[in-house]
């Protein structure tokens, strides 16, 4: 097998002008070469303008949202009071692989994320797998959450002027609408933002950042003065099984911690910023939740959660007793996942900009604006594919299947810093996974037990989501690959 992982691209591409299928698909892209061509789009270049703060609350964009907004009050019912251990939990098996994202993102600093760290390890059908496990984690998941956000805007629209959206323009054909429009606004105003490039769309994201944490504290403060003692006990009342069944459905909240390893050509000093702001926005998502749910199951019978909608919104009217409050919640959680689809939609975008780059999906998607420095045809066709799932499409399955896409991305980054780090021992990292190999094999294992336990249809779904990927590699970039014309040259 080539070792192109520890070769510089000039070895690679002198001895094998006609190599065969086998060594196609394992082909490597050599370290030096995805962060040489960093930056580099079709018609000009990506601007590093990002700074470590702005990193950091590009991937708590990407994850503070629908999680604790609205999942939070399913997953109650499933573990009683304990539902903040399953936060722990799930935010567990989040650490572990934000590790491996940070010791990758700090050596191999460009916008593919884990698809570029496999291509760089495992070969390009690992990253072409990689790379469409990434377009459910993030493409399909702007489309959940995009309908989470029509739910909560509705309820804002009914406690501030008493309107409610009409079901027909507000859920898609199959569960009693015609179109979602709301989902389909969200993602089109977003794309607007987008638009702008990479320093407006930060400047954005971080006032959205903003005040979805102010939100949350606020619920914090609000909620604690609410908390009785009694509510606690007892505290695991549907025992080991409900907590491991909450933190698994738990497990979307974490989603998006590594939004901003697609943020790696664009960052002013990747190297040095990305594994910091990879954990520290792990490490604010998880304080953050854990409090929240605390002060939820402290401030409202475990029970009640049960057909609760909006549950925190809910939480802040009975503490308060004035619907004020619910409202503001509300209006805190309209931003809140807002700005999950804003985050998430940039990743995206940068994720196909970097698989473009390489000849495996269209070249369009790595044209970028001279003037604003932004991929701005890859962002209109994200957004337009994102926005029509979400307006017409019933997302149900499609949705749990966010997680398992994830999940399998966040396996492949845990075995590529196994492999990169024997095959490149003394390549320069700025942060290292403690306790190798145990961490990453751990988080592997986190990762595969987690897919284990999803449901079986979500299974399904994922078996023909990569079917109908390894046909689209198959007929298109088995051939377009440019790693493999360099190789034939
Ligand atoms: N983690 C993201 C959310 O909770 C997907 O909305």
């Amino acid at each position: 097998m080539l070792d192109q992982g520890a070769a510089p691209p000039s070895t690679d591409t002198a001895t094998h002008s006609s190599p065969g299928l086998g060594t196609r698909l394992m082909r490597r892209k050599p370290v030096e070469q995805l962060v040489a061509e960093g930056g580099q789009g079709d018609g000009g270049a990506l601007r590093r303008s990002l700074t470590m703060g702005q990193l950091t609350m590009i991937s708590i964009g990407a994850t503070l949202g629908t999680g604790i907004f609205v999942v939070l009050g399913e997953a109650t019912p499933l573990a009683g009071p304990a539902v903040a251990i399953s936060f722990v939990i799930a935010g567990l098996t989040a650490l572990f692989s934000a590790l491996s994202y940070a010791e990758l993102a700090g050596s191999i600093p460009v916008s593919g994320s884990s698809y570029s760290y496999s291509y760089a390890t495992m070969g390009e059908l690992v990253a072409w797998i990689c790379g469409w496990c990434l377009v459910l984690e993030y493409g399909v998941s702007v489309a959940a959450v995009a309908v989470g956000w029509g739910e909560y805007l509705d309820e804002l629209l009914a406690g501030t002027i008493g309107v409610t959206i009409p079901e027909a323009v507000s859920a898609p054909l199959g569960e009693g609408g015609l179109i979602n429009l709301p989902a389909l606004v969200v993602v089109l105003l977003a794309m607007v933002f987008l638009m702008g490039g990479a320093k407006e769309s930060a400047r954005v994201n971080t006032v959205m950042v903003a005040v979805k944490i102010v939100t949350l504290l606020l619920f914090i403060g609000i909620g604690f003065m609410g908390i009785k003692a009694g509510n606690y006990a007892p505290l695991a009342p549907l025992g080991v099984t409900g907590i491991s069944a909450a933190a698994a459905t738990l497990f979307f909240s974490y989603i998006g911690f590594d939004a901003a390893s697609t943020a790696g050509e664009e960052a002013k000093n990747p190297k040095r910023d990305l594994p910091r702001a990879i954990m520290l926005s792990l490490l604010v998502v998880t304080v953050l939740y854990c409090l929240v749910a605390l002060v939820a199951v402290g401030a409202m019978p475990w029970e009640n959660f049960e057909g609760t909608e909006a549950a925190l919104a809910q939480i802040m009217k009975d503490v308060t007793g004035q619907s004020f409050w619910g409202v503001v919640l509300a209006a805190g959680a309209v931003v809140a996942i807002a700005s999950v689809v804003f985050a998430v939609l940039y990743g995206q975008t940068r994720i196909l900009f970097a698989m473009s780059r390489d000849g495996l999906v269209p070249k369009v998607f790595a044209r970028v604006n001279p003037r604003t420095g932004a991929p701005r045809a890859n962002t209109v066709i994200v957004s337009l594919f994102c926005g029509l799932l979400a307006a017409f499409i019933p997302l149900g399955e499609l949705a749990n299947a966010t997680s398992i896409g994830t999940l399998f991305a966040f396996a492949l980054v845990n075995v590529a810093v196994v492999i990169l780090r024997y095959k490149r021992p003394e390549m320069h990292r700025t942060f290292r996974v403690m306790l190798f190999p145990a961490t990453p094999v751990l988080g592997f294992l986190f990762c595969a037990y987690m897919m284990w336990s999803l449901p079986a249809a979500t299974w399904v779904v994922f078996g023909g989501w990569m079917a109908a990927g390894l046909v689209f590699y198959f007929v298109y970039g088995l051939r377009r690959s440019r790693l493999a014309a360099d190789a034939a040259h």
